[in-house]
């Protein structure tokens, strides 16, 4: 029987838009959990969105929205966010669905029979953002929330509590037995240091606003939308239902591991250890508090320009590019900056120039000196083949320890160690000098065996980071399927592979300063500059035939679901097979009256992938101040070419 593991990201507020800040954690724990099915575990990860609450009921209010309408467009944007991230999820658990409702109402009565949840009258400062209550003494200067920051207004109301001063010392216990249960340590000694100086009953009922769980034995109250939303990790497994083997699997399972990021530790730390110590579930989980994306001047700030969004980042430059970013640059237990220099030179540095180059050339040299064949392992002969073995095995159980604990970016890094020894090993060998000697072609057989072997390891402990890398560099070098499993990494294995005739970049070169500068202003929301038009810009005749202009009939025209000023289009180019096509003419077009028209098109552009969806060419159009028209042509047939 296989050993089970059970992952959950913080189910997120859908008061905005995901930046990298919690889009981090996402893939964080997609990586985690693609690990864990290398490693041959049943695996289960569940993310989601946390939709009532004050917050949101404002934000849905000043949309001129009802709240459900709101929360569905975020949660399908999310959804579609998470689509083009490749993200593993095994469900997505949205607050407002019936089946969490139903567990959340059960659970409060039945916490208020035991007399674990009881009546009484809260007096304090309430914080709309953070949804918490606060004694004057606990506020910042100006009576700002010492969470946020933001103002808090004084409230006066009656609301259920829940007993946890009862449980603490319970909680206290658990906590010291289980030197394991909250990681990182620095994190585990700030719950144990907040818990020593007493916890008072937590308010968990609100009749101030509606837009929450209704308390069924008074509905007047609803329920504190963090007790709502901690309910969500074991509601999703069909806890106290009629069908709740997911729960019965994962829950009791072998590993359970919930990550959040460290301004939500308390809740999880506290609040959800204790409810479940009332309810008589036991904890069977492990806490994992990361830290903050930031940028160089300190917390993301949309007014200064420096939140960024995913999407961008993944459109211009590729998802694997932004998965390694995310994941190499967040130390553990530590915070990371998002630059856009740290972004690019992390592409060309690590992805382009260490790795990329050292496929590049393996093939290359594969090629070149052998036919593009392989050949089969002969053992170590000189003390270089022996160092890079042993710093190969050494880096499998490394990297493998490191990621059984949570310890991602630390195992990006040990693979790059290697990586480098790799590169330094083609430099020690000299294989372009053993090509020049016929007597030397087994020394040379076996170095490149040495390169190819390496490579294998390091595309198998990448698979969890970087989804198409890994795939691209088993097909480049030819590793056939059961090769690619984690129980083959053992040096020696393979025995013969054919490698591709012609090696194509794993990554790009960037244009460093280009790049940043590009991205830089691209976060300010500022237009690209446009190309100066000085002499030496005139395009030569060359340039100009260079564009495969031809005609095209458009059968089908959409709105682009992510982008206000995009369409859609299916376009016939003649080629027997119709290509798709997205254009930034949305604001002058309705979609169904371009659908027949019969267009110019650049039909060799290199495909782009605008906000997720795949662009095959560019219209031509023109316009002035007033007007946009796409060029459009009457007598000529699709595929037809225009000079
Ligand atoms: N809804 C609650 C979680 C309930 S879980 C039962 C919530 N949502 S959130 O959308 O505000 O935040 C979700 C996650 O994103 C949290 O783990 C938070 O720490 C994380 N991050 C928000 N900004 C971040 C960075 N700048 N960097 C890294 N993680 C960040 O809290």
């Amino acid at each position: 029987m296989k050993k089970t593991y059970y992952i959950t990201t913080p189910i997120y507020y859908p008061s905005g838009n995901l930046h990298i800040g919690n889009t981090y954690t996402t893939v964080f724990c997609d990586a985690l959990r693609r690990y864990k099915d290398m490693r041959g575990y049943d695996t289960y990860y569940l993310t989601g969105m946390d939709e009532h609450g004050k917050k949101i009921e404002t934000v849905a209010q000043e949309r001129n929205l009802h709240p459900i309408k709101h929360v569905d467009e975020i949660a399908e944007a999310t959804k579609a966010l998470w689509d083009r991230m490749s993200i593993s999820y095994d469900d997505f658990i949205r607050t407002t669905e019936k089946r969490h409702k139903t567990v959340v109402q059960k659970l409060f009565e039945q916490l208020l029979d035991q007399g674990d949840i009881y009546l009484g009258e809260y007096e304090g400062y309430y914080c709309m953002h953070c949804e918490a209550f606060f004694t004057e003494s606990q506020l910042e200067e100006g009576n700002a929330c010492p969470d946020c920051e933001r103002e808090t207004s004084k409230l006066q109301e009656e609301s259920y509590f829940l007993r946890l001063s009862k449980y603490q010392k319970k909680l206290l216990n658990f906590i010291e037995d289980n030197p394991d249960f909250i990681t990182p340590e620095t994190r585990r000694n700030e719950v144990l240091n907040f818990i020593r100086q007493g916890l008072n009953d937590l308010s968990v009922s609100r009749t101030t606003f509606d837009w929450g769980i209704k308390i069924v034995s008074n509905p007047k109250h609803v329920v504190y939308v963090w007790i709502d939303a901690l309910s969500n990790y074991i509601s999703a497994l069909g806890y106290g239902t009629d069908n709740d083997e997911l729960f019965q699997k994962y829950w009791y399972g072998d590993e359970v591991v919930h990550v959040v990021g460290k301004d939500i530790l308390r809740f999880h730390a506290i609040y959800w250890p204790i409810m479940l110590m009332a309810l008589g579930i036991p904890i069977t989980f492990k806490l994992h508090a990361h830290g903050f994306y930031t940028a160089k001047e300190g917390k993301m700030s949309k007014s200064k320009g420096s939140v960024v969004y995913p999407d961008t980042l993944i459109e211009r430059y590729g998802l694997d590019e932004l998965r390694y970013f995310l994941l190499r640059e967040l130390p553990y237990g530590g915070d990371g900056v998002f630059t856009p220099a740290s972004f690019v030179e992390r592409i060309n540095y690590d992805l382009a120039n260490d790795f990329g180059n050292l496929l590049n050339r393996t093939v290359s040299m594969i090629n070149k000196y052998l036919s593009g064949k392989v050949a089969s392992y002969s053992e170590a002969s000189t003390e270089y083949d022996a160092d890079l073995q042993t710093m190969c095995k050494e880096t499998v159980a490394t990297y493998s320890d490191y990621m059984d604990n949570l310890k991602v970016s630390e195992a990006i890094k040990t693979v790059w160690a290697f990586i480098s020894r790799t590169n330094k090993y083609i430099d020690e060998t000299e294989p372009w000098i053993l090509g020049k000697d016929k007597n030397k072609k087994d020394e040379l057989e076996n170095v490149l065996y040495h390169l190819a072997e390496s490579l294998r390891h390091i595309g198998v402990m990448l698979q969890p980071i970087l989804l198409d890398a890994s795939q691209s560099l088993f097909k480049q070098l030819g590793i056939p399927q059961a090769l690619r499993r984690y129980e083959t990494l053992s040096f020696g294995e393979l025995r013969e592979a054919e490698v591709v005739r012609k090696p194509s970049p794993l990554f790009p070169r960037l244009d460093q300063e280009k790049e940043i500068d590009k991205l830089t202003k691209h976060l300010r929301g500022e237009e690209e500059e446009p190309v100066p038009e000085e002499e030496d810009n005139l395009a030569t005749f060359d340039d100009f035939t260079k564009l495969d202009m031809r005609v095209a009939k458009i059968t089908k025209c959409a709105p682009h679901k992510n982008a206000d000023k995009l369409l859609v289009l299916q376009v016939d180019l003649g080629e027997g097979k119709e290509r798709q096509i997205v254009a930034g003419i949305a604001k002058h077009y309705e979609p169904e009256s371009l659908v027949g028209k019969k267009v110019v098109v650049v039909a060799n552009l290199e495909p782009v992938t605008l906000r997720g969806e795949k662009s095959e060419g560019m219209l031509l159009a023109g316009s002035n101040d007033d007007i946009l028209e796409v060029l459009t042509v009457d007598r000529l047939n699709p595929g037809d070419s225009v000079s």
